[in-house]
């Protein structure tokens, strides 16, 4: 995945995320990492190769789809990015209105994920009247009101607190056991690794360095990983 200006963000990465598996990306700053979710989103699209997400077909996917392929979808970001003048009970609201839901579903939908999260009595407030681990709940519910079979967290411990990182690990790891999501998250957290044995996807300047189950330490090779 090249940009515009030339700068290759990805080059060989070959990869297959199952259904159901929870996923680990790390990397240091610039690895590309946020180049994978935003490919995976088709927010970029592929320079050359294939993308299959959700049985889409990215690399020659009509744009007109696009929406279609964000429903199978829920995106948790680092910092919420909640709707500031909507309500708690507006901003989960809003992808289910998007899809053209109708308002008995949304109603409900929206009543038993607050319930679920227990911020059932927070519906009213705006965001600005939350905590961060309340902000972080509405973000995650948020979502998954559409009943996304893929959750994607990007950088959910960048400049969050350790209880706030543990509070969305939980709930995501909830989704994928219980829910059977497929979750993938993007970190450079290397705490979490450690204490989440997981599959660890690595990626170093643009390439995929590692793929394992649990975290044994950066695996960046002596040449810096130009020719990994
Ligand atoms: N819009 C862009 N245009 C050109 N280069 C970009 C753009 N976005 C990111 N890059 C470059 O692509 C590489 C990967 O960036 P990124 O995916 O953001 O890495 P990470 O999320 O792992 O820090 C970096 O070299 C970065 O400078
Ligand atoms: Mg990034």
């Amino acid at each position: 995945m090249a940009y515009p200006d030339g700068t290759v963000a990805l080059r060989d990465v070959s990869l297959k995320i199952d259904d159901g598996e929870f996923v680990f990306i790390v990397g240091a700053s610039g690895a590309g990492k946020t180049t994978l979710t935003k490919l995976l989103l088709c927010e970029e699209r592929v320079s050359s190769g294939i993308l299959e997400v959700n049985s889409f077909h990215l690399e020659k996917m009509r744009s007109f789809r696009i929406p279609y392929l964000r429903r199978t979808m829920g995106v948790v970001f680092q910092d919420f990015r909640l709707f500031p003048n909507k309500t708690v009970y507006e901003n989960v609201a809003f992808p289910m209105q998007v899809i053209g839901e109708s308002g008995k579903r949304i109603r409900n939908t929206v009543t038993y994920f607050l319930d679920q999260v227990g911020l059932g009595d927070k519906a009213g407030s705006f965001p600005h009247q939350l905590s961060g681990g309340e902000q972080q709940r509405v973000a995650f519910v948020r979502a998954m009101v559409n009943n996304p079979k893929l959750i994607i967290a990007d950088e959910p411990t960048g400049s969050i607190d350790n209880d706030l990182r543990d509070g969305l690990m939980d709930m995501l790891l909830q989704a994928n056991r219980s829910g059977k999501k497929t979750v993938i998250v993007v970190t450079h957290d290397t705490d979490l690794l450690y204490r989440y044995r997981k599959r660890t996807i690595q990626l170093h300047k643009g390439r995929l360095v590692s793929d394992q189950i649990g975290f044994e330490g950066y695996a960046i090779p002596a040449n810096g990983g130009e020719n990994a």
